[in-house]
């Protein structure tokens, strides 16, 4: 049995003209994925493969160069509700509390007050940051604001969360809660996940699936189902098993890339 798939991307290439060097950069070649509903896929490479770049094509932000990118089978025309995005930095207004900030995209879409207030709520509870609603982002720690950049995604209710990674900047306690309360949320609530990364430790805590890929231009070198079961212990020798599968893919996808330099 297939399971149907909700985000397909077929040979999907993507060059950027490069203006300092009067070239084009190929960022993407032939990227071809398909994402069942459900699915949480975790995508590592080497720093300038291309990750961004997809990221950037699926929320809607860049168009592809060629090749085609579909969400239940329609093309991709702009960024839409079906995606949220989550980025390293927090995406906080400033200005606005807590509450203001998660109330901001339900009163954008016209959603009456009272009715804005009860989501917020429950999104709030979801992220657990319920008693903070008051404050502003500056009196919130580094954790409460990935996870209130979390919230302002969520309340909206997309399907797919895009997250670029988003528990680079933290410190590591604080990755490690965050990295459990998205394992959580995506498990309550059934959310498609894409997750970029460029730690493998967590790319295998988090995916049922990695997809690796190569040194620019990004390629898909591997994709690998992460059988595991949840909650995972990175310390198990299953778990290892599977970091040092992907070291390996990863490193020979740099030397790849290098030898082809050196032609
Ligand atoms: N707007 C742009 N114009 C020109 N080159 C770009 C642009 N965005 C990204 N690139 C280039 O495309 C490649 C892939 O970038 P990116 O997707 O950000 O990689 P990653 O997220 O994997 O580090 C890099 O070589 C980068 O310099
Ligand atoms: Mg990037």
């Amino acid at each position: 049995m297939t399971r149907d798939s909700l985000i397909t991307c077929r040979r999907l290439c993507k060059s950027y003209y490069d203006i300092r060097n009067a070239e084009r950069v190929v960022a993407l070649d032939e990227i071809s994925l398909e994402i069942p509903r459900g699915e949480f896929v975790t995508v590592i490479g080497p720093s300038g493969c291309g990750k961004t770049t997809l990221l950037y094509i699926l929320a809607g932000f860049e168009e592809p160069t060629s090749g085609e990118v579909l969400v239940e089978d329609r093309p991709i025309y702009g960024p839409g509700a079906d995606r949220g995005v989550v980025f390293q930095e927090y995406a906080l207004f400033p200005w606005l509390t807590l509450r203001q900030n998660v109330e901001y995209g339900p009163r954008e879409r016209g959603v009456p007050a009272e009715e804005a207030r009860e989501i917020v709520n429950h999104t709030l509870r979801l992220v657990n940051l319920e008693g903070a609603e008051n404050r502003y982002p500056h009196e919130l720690s580094g954790g409460m604001r990935q996870r209130a950049a979390l919230a302002r995604v969520l309340v909206n209710d997309p399907k797919i969360l895009l997250m670029d990674e988003p528990f680079a900047a933290v410190d590591a306690q604080t990755r490690a809660a965050l990295q459990r309360e998205v394992a959580r949320l995506w498990a309550e609530t059934g959310k498609t996940v894409l997750f970029i990364t460029h730690s493998v430790e967590e790319a295998v805590l988090l995916g049922d699936r990695v997809v690796i890929m190569t040194a620019r231009p990004g390629r898909v070198k591997a994709d690998m189902a992460v059988s595991l079961q949840r909650p995972r212990d990175p310390t198990s020798p299953a778990f290892n098993d599977h970091r040092r599968a992907i070291e390996q893919l990863l490193a020979d996808a740099g030397a790849a890339t290098r030898n082809l330099v050196n032609e």
